[in-house]
């Protein structure tokens, strides 16, 4: 009765990777439990993510081709384009989300168009809301820009308007931080850059009043809902951020966040369920009004079963 945060299967989001091919079930060595999934299993396991109360998925795709430009990502038959399809003829009432980044569909992995080995960044917003039109096209309920390009909220939200997508809202990665926690992810969806890092697009760990300001600009951009990634190792900016706008705030508690869990539990040093949970409470505790989180599954079912007991 008195406690004082609830954490429900409402406030999850299981991230998905989708790869071409059929009933391909690749699992994700470095993320025990998650796999790279054709379009027909990813169905499958969207099925079974609704059995378990789990309402919505964010989309990441593993392209057949790749090049500087990235164009794979907003082709009409690309492979995310492929899956929202597959999604939405066969399960309703299910929402899908999009990552829109450019990573996964460049061959040098940047996320954004490079010129002179550096990202330019207005070629490049102009390509990711190339990418969110061609995801609502297909279907997609929201989109999430995770390139952390500026201006990249403002144009995909012109572009989305102009083509009659006013009602598909934007979760925009505002406080995305270049983190050492994002290795496994890069494997999963094998998009590791090919030379340097993303420290200049992405935010550095020591500032916290500049996540703040990448806030506000997407909140004046015409995002919806905002973002902080990492979850766990900055659930400080999750707390100023809900504090100072007020706005829904996402928490992306990401590969490594969750790779190391599964580790250290697969050695018998720590309870995967109850390090999850109080993990995934932290952040609620935090400010969160959202989760992205590989433990969705999981966690609807741990949570159901203590709700009976
Ligand atoms: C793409 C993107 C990344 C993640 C989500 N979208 C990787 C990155 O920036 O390197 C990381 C997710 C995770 O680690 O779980 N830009």
């Amino acid at each position: 009765m008195i406690a004082e945060t609830h954490l429900t299967a409402d406030d999850l989001i299981m991230p998905l990777f989708v790869r071409p091919g059929e009933k391909e079930r690749r699992e994700i060595t470095s993320m025990p439990g998650n796999y790279q999934l054709s379009p027909d299993e990813l169905v499958k396991e969207v099925v079974a993510l609704k059995e378990a109360g789990i309402r919505a998925t964010i989309l990441f795709g593993i392209p057949e081709t790749k090049d500087p430009e990235g164009t794979s990502g907003y082709a009409e038959d690309g492979i995310v384009q492929q899956a929202i399809r597959s999604i939405k003829e066969k399960v309703d009432d299910f929402v899908v989300i999009t990552d829109v980044c450019l990573c996964e569909y460049t061959s040098h992995g940047h996320c954004g168009i490079l010129s002179d080995q550096t990202v330019d960044n207005d070629a490049t917003i102009e390509v990711l809301a190339k990418m969110a039109l061609s995801h609502a096209k297909a279907g997609a309920d929201m989109v999430a820009p995770s390139d952390m390009m500026d201006g990249r909220v403002l144009r995909i939200r012109e572009r989305l308007d102009a083509a009659g997508f006013s009602n598909v809202p934007i979760m925009a990665y505002s406080a995305k931080y270049a983190s050492a926690f994002y290795g496994p992810f890069r494997d999963a969806a094998e998009s590791p850059p090919k030379f340097g890092d993303r420290k200049s697009y992405q935010m550095d760990m020591a500032n916290s009043d500049e996540a703040l300001r990448e806030v506000q600009l997407d909140i004046a951009e015409g995002a919806d809902i905002v973002m902080v990634k990492p979850a766990l190792p900055y659930l400080d900016i999750i707390r100023r951020v809900k504090e100072e706008f007020g706005y829904p705030v996402a928490a992306y508690c990401v590969s490594g966040e969750f790779s190391m869990i599964k580790a250290a539990a697969e050695k018998g040093w720590l309870v995967e369920k109850a390090a999850a949970l109080e993990m995934l409470m932290s952040i609620k505790r935090a400010g969160a009004d959202l989760i992205l989180t590989y433990w969705a599954k999981d966690a609807a079912g741990w949570l159901k079963e203590k709700n009976k007991g």
